[in-house]
């Protein structure tokens, strides 16, 4: 590949915040401390989880790098880096969260096959590059196109990065047609994250950015786009993040049977306080973050302090002096909402967080029912426990 290369092994990664918990070391795979994460509404780059299958590609002439666009299409071309960022340039703020995210939990019930993951695998970020509708465009496909003339319906991102799941062989992925050249979609070659070029870590120097969708449909370090009549038959959409019931285990499992998640669906976590805390008698600030996919925004969130009996309604919030409210304009329909409440506490007690989107979907209360092989979308109640310290003074 001209001007970009990708280590076969591991002696060429990013420097890292040292903050970060490790989950695995190679493939780098680590998050945030949760009370770090909701300090902010837009997620500090260096505090942003890491999800990698593979050594860090590394650039050596970003003058060389280009992108190809491939497959069913009239004008295949060879895109570098100065004809992406001559197209206009969007800043979209979006969530993005790794489908493992909370799989720790998930373990719990039952073990499941996977890097653990405790209630960080997620950031929401300012996204800034082309839309990818844009893009295709300057291939001859034109916006709101579902089938090519010549029977194109998935969109393939090819990477650049060696995983072993896919024998030493590039991560990939696809979505339709359709919600690529939807720009109401808002699906990004991203070249920024924060405002700054996007770094190594997260994609550099080109990554899609497909909000509201599952982490791992938006693939860094771009080499090819290929349009194809298929949905990509790469590891990762046919022999991963698939979701199955709680009945099927790694001896009857038929990867075939189900198709490849895309939408998250509504997702809420206490980051305030940790699985289980000791603390004094009296008041506790609850504050945690809620998000859904799709764009679909966040209607309510509901906090518990006796388990899950009763309920009272959390503030939920975005940017500063801007009131949040679920579908309006003023929203950022793909990033997450914070929430925040405050309680008394003078016993031993389980605090729990649900979350509502406008849909009206609502996080289910058990593990146990939404329990899979694979450990992906545990959207259950989130449940912390605090137990009273009565001082003897
Ligand atoms: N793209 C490539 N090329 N290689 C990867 O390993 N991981 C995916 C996705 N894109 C991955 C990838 C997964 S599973 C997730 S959750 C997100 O990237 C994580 O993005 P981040 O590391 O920027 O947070």
């Amino acid at each position: 590949m001209p001007g970009i290369r990708a280590p076969s092994n591991y002696s060429e990664e990013p420097p890292r915040h040292p903050a970060l918990k490790i989950n695995a070391k190679e493939p780098f795979n680590a998050e945030p401390p949760r009370q770090a994460l909701v300090s902010s509404y837009v997620t500090p780059t260096d505090f942003f989880y890491k999800r990698n299958h593979g050594p860090i590609p590394v650039i050596h002439d970003i003058e060389r790098y280009s992108v190809s666009v491939i497959g069913l299409i009239e004008k295949p071309k060879e895109l570098f880096m100065k004809d992406i960022m001559s197209l206009p340039k969007y800043n979209v703020t979006a969530t993005l969260q790794c489908a493992g995210n909370r799989r720790t939990a998930m373990s719990k019930t039952r073990t499941v096959k996977g890097v653990g993951w405790d209630v960080s695998a997620l950031g929401n970020a300012i996204w800034g590059g082309a839309k990818l509708a844009d893009v295709l465009e300057l291939v001859g496909i034109s916006k709101f196109t579902s089938v090519t003339p010549t029977g194109g319906k998935h969109v393939e991102f090819v990477s650049v990065d060696k995983c072993k799941e896919e024998n030493g062989g590039p991560y990939k992925a696809s979505i339709p047609l359709i919600q690529a050249t939807n720009p109401e979609a808002d699906v990004l070659l991203a070249y920024e994250m924060n405002g700054e070029i996007l770094n190594r870590d997260h994609g550099y120097p080109l990554r899609v950015v497909v909000p509201g969708v599952i982490g791992a449909r938006s693939v860094k370090w771009l080499d090819k786009i290929n349009i194809d009549s298929q949905v990509c038959q790469g590891f990762f959409m046919q022999k991963d993040y698939k979701m199955f019931p709680p009945s099927v285990n790694w001896d009857n499992i038929d990867w075939s049977t189900r198709r490849p998640q895309m939408d998250f669906p509504v997702q809420s976590a206490i980051c305030s306080l940790e699985d289980v805390n000791v603390g004094r008698n009296g008041k506790i600030a609850i504050k945690g973050y809620a998000v859904s996919g799709g764009g679909r925004g966040i209607e309510r969130v509901d906090v518990s302090t006796d388990g899950g009996k009763t309920w009272k309604e959390a503030t939920r919030y975005q940017k500063p002096g801007i009131q949040y409210i679920a579908d309006d304009e003023k929203s950022d329909k793909w990033a997450w909402v914070l929430f925040e409440t405050e309680a008394d506490v003078h016993s031993n007690t389980v605090i729990v967080a649900k979350a509502v989107d406008t849909a009206a979907n609502v996080q289910p209360e058990k593990v146990e029912d939404i329990w899979n092989l694979r450990g992906i979308l545990n959207t259950s109640w989130h449940r912390v426990h605090v137990q009273v310290r009565h001082s003897s003074m």
